[in-house]
């Protein structure tokens, strides 16, 4: 560190040289790359730290993780006179509502439900 404060402090005096200075600079610029990639790293160690936390937050806990988006679709014709959607991720048969949402509605005090689509009833 005397080496440092040494450069520092002659870099600072008026009889500087030169060299000095762009010892002195040289010095500045690697600490501020030194902080950077520091700040870097901390930064990215609290990114992955909240990602791995939210994992126990997923909204869907189990239903086909192993695809990168669950994306399901029926056509209008094949709804009959109606569909009861799920909406909590917890149905055995999801897309479809099983009743599974009442036992976590009841479990977590969360108030989710289904979404049913039906045909309106005709005069
Ligand atoms: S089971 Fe998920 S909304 Fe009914």
């Amino acid at each position: 560190m005397d080496f440092v404060s040494n450069i520092v402090s002659r870099s600072l005096s008026s009889d500087a040289s030169g060299r000095d200075w762009a010892c002195a600079a040289s010095l500045g610029v690697a600490a501020l790359g030194i902080s950077y990639f520091i700040v870097a790293k901390v930064s990215e160690f609290g990114f992955l730290c909240a990602k791995k936390k939210s994992k126990g937050n997923w909204v869907n806990p189990e239903i086909r993780k192993e695809d990168s988006k669950v994306v399901d679709s029926c056509d209008i014709e094949d709804i009959g006179e109606k569909k009861v959607f799920c909406r909590c991720w917890r149905s055995a048969l999801f897309p479809y509502c099983d009743g599974t949402h009442n036992k976590h509605n009841l479990e977590t005090g969360d108030n989710v439900g289904p979404l049913i689509v039906g045909r309106k009833k005709s005069n």
